[in-house]
C-alpha cells in the first residue's frame, strides 16, 4: 500500500466545549467519578522510527504531512497549560511523542515544568517515554534540567526481531545504551516498555525477562492494542498478559504486588528470588478504565480525555486567542466534568476504526 495519507486533525475533530462545570467542593471529578492525576503531553508527531504498530511505514512514509513549527505548542503555551493543569490536582507529567527527544531543546521545556509546584510545595513529578535512541546523548542534560525518570520502548534483544518491531534498522545495542546512560545517572528506576505481538516478538518474552531480571530496571508487557487506524490491529494478534505471566512464572517464579498508587495501569509482579519486578499492561483483556485519570494534550495542542478518542478540545485556539488563566481553568474543568469515556471497557464495533487519533500524535 502506498500513499495513503490520513490526516491527522481536522475541523470537524474538535469538539466544542462543554457548558462550564458546578462549583463542588474536593478534586475535579469527571460523570464516572475519577479524579484527575496524570497529564501526557505530545511535544512532536515525529518520530525516527516506524514501529508496526505505531507509525506503520505504508502510512508515515516520506510525504507524510507532519505539522509545521507554528502548529506546535510553544514550550510557553505548554507550561501555561501543565501550570493550570496543576491547579486541577495533576500530580505527575509524561512528556510523549513521537519521539519526543527529537523536539529541539526539549530540555529547556523539562526546565520550565520542573519549576512547577504542587499546591502542597512538591514538585511535579516529571517523566518521559522514549524510543531511547537519543538517550545516550541526552541523559546527562535531560537530568540537569531537572526530568526524574524514563521510560524506554524495547521490544526484543535480537537485531533482526527489533529491526522488525522498529521497522528503520535501528539496533538493540545503542537502545541498551540509552538504558545504561539513563541509568548511570539516576533517571530512575527505568522502566522498559515491550509491546508484545503475536507472531512477531512473542519468542523475546522470556530473553526480555532473563536480562532485565535483577538490573533494577521495570520491565513492563504491553498487551498490543488497537489505537490508531493504522496498525490493521486485530485480536488474534494480541497475547493475554496472563499468558505473559504463566510463561515467565514457570521458569522464574512471580507472586503479584500491590500498585505503587490508585490508578496504576501496569500490575505489577515481583521475582520470589528477590531479584525485582516486571509489569503487564492489560489494556486490551483486562481493562482499567473505571481508574483512569489521565488527560492528554497532542502536540498541536488538543485536548483529550481518551487514548482512544475520536475529537479532542482545541486549547491552543484557546491559548492563542486571548483567554485568560482563569478562563483555562474554568475550560479544563469543564472537559473533565463531561468526561465519560472507557474505551477499553466498552471496545466494541461502536468506535469506527478510521476515526481513531493516532497513538503518535496524541502521545502514548
Ligand atoms: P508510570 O506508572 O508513571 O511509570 O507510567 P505508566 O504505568 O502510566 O506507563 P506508561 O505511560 O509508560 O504507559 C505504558 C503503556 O500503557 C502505554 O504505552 C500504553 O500502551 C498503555 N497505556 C497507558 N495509558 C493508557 C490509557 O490510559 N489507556 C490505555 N488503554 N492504555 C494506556
Ligand atoms: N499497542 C500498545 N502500546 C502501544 N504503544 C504505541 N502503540 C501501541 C499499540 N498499538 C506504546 C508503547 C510504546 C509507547 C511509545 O507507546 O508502550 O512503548
Ligand atoms: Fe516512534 Fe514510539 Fe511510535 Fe515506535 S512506538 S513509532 S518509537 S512513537
Ligand atoms: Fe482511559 Fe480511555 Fe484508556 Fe480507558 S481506554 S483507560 S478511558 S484512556
Amino acid at each position: 500500500m502506498t500513499d495513503r495519507v490520513i490526516a491527522l486533525v481536522d475541523a470537524g475533530r474538535h469538539k466544542p466545549l462543554p457548558p462550564p462545570a458546578g462549583q463542588a467542593a474536593g478534586p475535579a471529578r469527571d460523570r464516572l467519578g475519577r479524579v484527575l492525576r496524570d497529564l501526557r503531553i505530545s511535544v512532536t508527531d515525529r518520530c525516527n522510527f516506524r514501529c508496526v504498530y505505531c507509525m506503520p511505514k505504508e502510512v508515515f512514509g516520506k510525504d507524510y504531512p507532519y505539522l509545521a513549527h507554528d502548529q506546535l505548542l510553544s514550550f510557553e503555551e505548554i507550561a501555561r497549560m501543565a501550570r493550570i493543569f496543576v491547579e486541577h490536582g495533576i500530580e505527575k507529567i509524561r512528556l510523549t511523542g513521537g519521539e519526543p527527544l527529537l523536539r529541539r531543546k526539549v530540555e529547556r521545556l523539562i526546565e520550565m515544568l520542573a519549576a512547577i509546584k504542587l499546591p502542597n510545595g512538591k514538585s511535579v513529578e516529571l517523566t518521559l517515554t522514549t524510543n531511547g535512541s537519543l538517550l545516550g546523548k541526552k541523559a546527562r542534560a535531560l537530568k540537569d534540567a531537572g526530568l526524574h525518570r524514563v521510560t524506554v520502548s524495547l521490544d526484543a534483544l535480537d537485531d533482526p526481531t527489533f529491526m522488525a518491531m522498529n521497522d528503520a534498522d535501528f539496533p538493540v545495542a545503542k537502545v541498551l545504551e540509552g538504558i545504561a546512560a539513563a541509568d548511570a545517572i539516576g533517571l530512575a528506576p527505568v522502566k522498559i516498555n515491550m509491546v508484545v505481538k503475536r507472531g512477531v516478538n512473542e519468542h523475546s518474552i522470556l530473553p526480555m525477562a532473563r536480562r532485565f531480571k535483577g538490573s533494577g530496571h521495570v520491565l513492563r508487557f504491553i498487551e498490543f492494542m488497537d489505537v490508531g487506524a493504522t496498525n490493521g490491529w486485530r485480536m488474534d494478534d494480541v497475547i493475554a498478559s496472563r499468558e505473559i505471566i504463566r510463561m515467565i512464572d514457570a521458569e522464574m517464579p512471580l507472586e503479584p504486588i500491590d500498585p505503587n498508587y490508585p490508578g496504576e495501569v501496569a500490575e505489577r509482579w515481583r521475582y520470589r528470588d528477590g531479584s525485582g519486578e516486571i509489569g503487564v499492561i492489560s489494556s486490551v483483556t483486562r481493562a482499567f478504565c473505571s481508574s483512569c485519570t489521565r488527560a492528554r494534550i497532542s502536540t498541536e495542542g488538543m485536548l483529550y480525555t481518551c487514548l482512544f478518542a475520536t475529537a479532542g478540545y482545541d486549547f491552543r485556539a484557546l491559548l492563542r486567542g486571548g483567554k485568560s488563566d482563569a478562563e483555562l481553568h474554568s475550560a479544563i474543568a469543564a472537559v473533565w466534568a463531561a468526561r465519560d469515556d472507557r474505551y477499553s471497557e466498552i471496545r466494541t464495533a461502536q468506535t469506527p476504526q478510521e476515526r481513531k487519533i493516532e497513538m503518535s500524535y496524541i502521545g502514548g
